[in-house]
C-alpha cells in the first residue's frame, strides 16, 4: 500500500530495501566489459566510456531485467547480456544529457561529468559507442534462440529511438509539450520506455510473443513503472541535494524545464507519485498474480527512493 502522509513516506523509504545481490551481478558483469579496437590508441575512448559506466548507479534498469527473468522463469545470470545492454545505453544517454547543448550539468554520479573530465568531443564519442557497443554486446553475447534474441534487439531499438528515449529527450529539449498529457507522454517516451524495455526484452527472451495478453499487462506494468521513476526524478531535482544525488539539483529549475512539480506542484507531483505506485502495484500484481517479491521491492524502492 502507497504511504498516505509525508511522515509515513519517509519511513516507508527508511524500510524499503533494494535487491542488492542483483545490482552486485550486474556491478562485476560490466566491470568485465572491454571495448578494445584494433588500433591501439582508441584506449583514451574506451576510459572515458568506463569512467561514465563505473562511476556508480542504481542499475535499476539491469536489476529489473534480472528481477523480470526470476519473476518469468529464467536463470537470472543467463540474461546478463542484455541487462548490460541496458545499462551502457542508459549511461550513453545520461552522457549525452549532461552535455553543455543539452542540460549543461557537470556532476553525475558523483563525479564530473564525461565531458569535464575529458572534453566535449570524446564526451559524445562514448556516448555513440556505448549505444553501439550495446547492440554488438546483445547481438554476440546473448544467449537463446536467435529469433527471441532478435524480437529483444529490435524492441530495445524501438524503445531508444524516435518513438522512445531520444524522441523524449527531444520533447524535453524542443519545450512543445503543452497539456498535462503531453507530459505524461514526454516521461513515457523518455525515462518509460527504456525501464519499459527492460521488462519486456526479458520476456521476449523467455519467448513471450509481444501481443499476448500477458505481455500487455506486463507492459502497462512497465510503462507506468517508468513514469513513476521520471515522476520521483522531477521531485527530487526540487528536494534532493546534490551529495544524495551525485548530480546537481535544481537542473530541471535553471533550464527552466516543464516538469511535474512546475505543472502540478510540489505536493501535487507527490500526489501523482502515490497514485503512479499504487497503479505500478495494481498492473504488477495482475502481471504476477503469484507475486513478484523483487519486482515489488524495485517499485517500492523506485518511488520512496531519496537518489
Ligand atoms: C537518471 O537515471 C536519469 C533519468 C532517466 C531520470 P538514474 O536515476 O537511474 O541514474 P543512475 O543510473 O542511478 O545514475
Ligand atoms: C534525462 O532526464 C532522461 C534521459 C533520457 C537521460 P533528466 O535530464 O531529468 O535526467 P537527470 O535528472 O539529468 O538525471
Ligand atoms: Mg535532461
Ligand atoms: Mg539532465
Ligand atoms: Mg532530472
Amino acid at each position: 500500500m502507497a504511504p498516505s502522509t509525508k511522515t509515513e513516506a519517509h519511513a516507508a523509504a527508511a524500510a524499503v530495501g533494494y535487491p542488492d545481490h542483483l545490482r552486485a551481478q550486474v556491478d562485476v558483469y560490466l566491470d568485465a566489459l572491454r571495448f578494445p579496437s584494433r588500433a591501439p590508441r582508441t584506449d583514451g575512448l574506451e576510459e572515458a566510456m568506463r569512467y561514465s559506466l563505473l562511476a556508480g548507479g542504481k542499475r535499476i534498469r539491469p536489476v529489473l531485467a534480472l528481477a523480470t527473468a526470476g519473476a518469468v522463469g529464467l536463470e537470472r545470470s543467463s540474461i546478463l547480456p542484455l541487462a548490460a545492454a541496458l545499462e551502457l545505453i542508459h549511461t550513453y544517454s545520461l552522457i549525452h544529457d549532461d552535455l553543455p547543448a543539452m542540460d549543461d550539468d557537470d556532476l553525475r554520479r558523483g563525479r564530473p561529468t564525461c565531458h569535464v573530465k575529458f572534453g566535449e568531443d570524446v564526451a559524445i564519442l562514448a556516448g555513440d559507442a556505448l549505444y553501439a557497443e550495446a547492440f554488438r554486446h546483445l547481438l554476440t553475447a546473448q544467449p537463446g534462440d536467435p529469433a527471441r534474441v532478435l524480437a529483444a534487439a529490435r524492441e530495445l531499438a524501438g524503445a531508444t529511438g524516435v518513438d522512445g528515449m531520444v524522441g523524449g529527450q527531444y520533447l524535453d529539449v524542443a519545450g512543445v509539450s503543452e497539456t498535462p498529457g503531453d507530459l505524461r507522454r514526454l516521461h513515457e517516451l523518455k525515462t518509460g520506455r527504456l525501464i519499459g524495455a527492460s521488462v519486456i526484452c526479458v520476456l521476449l527472451l523467455s519467448g513471450s510473443p509481444s501481443d499476448a495478453d500477458e505481455t500487455l499487462s506486463w507492459r502497462r506494468f512497465a510503462s507506468e513503472l517508468g513514469v513513476l521513476f521520471q515522476i520521483v526524478d522531477d521531485i527530487l531535482d526540487v528536494t534532493g541535494t546534490d551529495d544524495a544525488l551525485g548530480k546537481p539539483q535544481g537542473s530541471d529549475e535553471r533550464h527552466g524545464k516543464r516538469t511535474y512539480v512546475t505543472e502540478f506542484g510540489l505536493e501535487g507531483a507527490k500526489k501523482l507519485a502515490q497514485e503512479s505506485h499504487a497503479a505500478a502495484r495494481a498492473t504488477l500484481s495482475s502481471s504476477a498474480p503469484h507475486g513478484a517479491p523483487e519486482l515489488e521491492q524495485i517499485t517500492d524502492f523506485i518511488y520512496t527512493r531519496t537518489s
